[in-house]
């Protein structure tokens, strides 16, 4: 099921040079190279949609590590971390035929873009993003990058630069999407139409996967325990012990009920969406058992689930020129497309052209 958004993407570009559109709607998503290892959350909410759109739309994903910079961060581990993250897409199953699978600082348009984005933004809007609201609190406002406070404007650009119809994420990332549709619809009525205004693709289910330890909050990176967070390079049976110790409540009925009972709820939606079984299969086979059967049979599932991925997440940096050569066609691809929006925008805002 997709988003709730009802809006269609409504498709703005130039039909100028006569060209038919592309057959497929075009998607395109990001994932920040911050963590080292993505977690359950990033894979179930987002990465795992991002596989199975290469076989229906026209795929571009890629690892921002223009964002990941509005932190700060260790040049050695952001260099080693954008390659993991880009051997994890591949692992998770991400296939460079199906997709154009790139690194964002390799495609200059992203910054250039987001500049005129940002021109276009007024800095109350920007001042309402709660993202940054939430980051800059934890470091203390003072601190935070000019960076930071900008970032959902270079997502804007990201998505806009590609005519993306459609934004797989998960819910946290639905205020930038709203965002992305704002500033393209005023940049295409000021300036004509330019821009293809896009829409979240966010899948109810799993749009928002909890913490096993607190199944009020989302997993997330900076959560306060490390036991409610599952990293997918962690070892198997690290894995294990943290479904097994998962917070449940003092009932024992397994029953899907968000409301009053989050951590099972939570349990049954990463167990469905992991086997394919529905919920109410799973209810029906836990019935009469505690949640001691679920969570020991969610625990097998989670490392059968993770096993190969850190094989195949291994093999892929084990051949770091490939992984980079491979990198650097999807990069190319990409820049094919961004420049020709790039372009098209900066004649609209009425730059002179630069001659080559
Ligand atoms: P990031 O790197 O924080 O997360 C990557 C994706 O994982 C999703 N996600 C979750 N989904 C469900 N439950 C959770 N607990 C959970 N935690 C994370 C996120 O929603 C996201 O889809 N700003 C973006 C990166 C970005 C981007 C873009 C995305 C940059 N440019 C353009 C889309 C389009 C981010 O920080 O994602």
């Amino acid at each position: 099921m997709a988003s709730s958004d009802p809006t269609p993407a409504a498709d703005h570009r130039p039909q100028g040079d006569g060209s038919a559109p592309p057959a497929r709607p075009r998607v395109l998503s990001g994932i920040q190279p911050t963590a080292g290892s993505f977690h359950l959350g990033n894979y179930l909410g987002a990465v795992r949609q991002w596989v199975a759109l290469q076989d229906t739309h026209d795929a571009f994903y890629m690892v921002v590590d223009l964002h990941a910079i509005t932190v700060p961060q260790d040049p050695a581990e952001l260099r080693a971390n954008t390659r993991l993250a880009a051997a994890q897409l591949l692992a998770a199953g991400l296939d460079p035929e199906r997709c154009t699978l790139f690194v964002q600082s390799h495609v200059p348009e992203h910054a250039q873009l987001a500049w005129v984005m940002n021109c276009l933004t007024g800095f109350g809007e920007a001042s309402r993003m709660t993202q940054f609201k939430d980051k800059s609190a934890k470091q203390g406002a003072d601190r935070a990058s000019v960076g930071l406070f900008t970032y959902p404007i270079l997502q804007v650009a990201d998505i806009l630069l590609y005519q993306a119809h459609e934004v797989p994420v998960g819910e946290d990332q639905r205020q930038h999407i709203e965002l992305t549709r704002d500033l393209a619809e005023r940049f295409n009525s000021r300036f004509g139409r330019t821009f293809t205004v896009p829409r979240p693709h966010i899948l109810k289910e799993v749009a928002k996967i909890y913490d096993l330890q607190d199944p009020s909050i989302k997993m997330s990176k900076s959560a306060s325990t490390p036991k409610g967070l599952i990293n997918l390079l962690d070892e198997p049976r690290t894995t294990a012990k943290k479904v097994k110790s998962a917070v449940t409540d003092t009932d024992t009925v397994i029953r899907y009920d968000a409301e009053a009972k989050p951590g099972v709820s939570n349990l049954l939606t990463v167990y469905s969406t992991l086997t394919g079984a529905s919920v109410a299969e799973l209810e029906q086979k836990y019935e009469g058992k505690g949640y001691g059967a679920l969570k020991t049979d969610l625990a097998e599932v989670m490392v059968d689930f993770v096993t190969p991925f850190r094989t195949r997440t291994q093999q892929y940096l084990d051949d770091p020129e490939t992984l980079d050569s491979l990198l650097a066609k999807g990069a190319e691809k990409a820049r094919s497309v961004a420049a020709e929006t790039l372009a098209s925008a900066y004649d609209k805002v009425g730059f002179v052209p630069a001659k080559h």
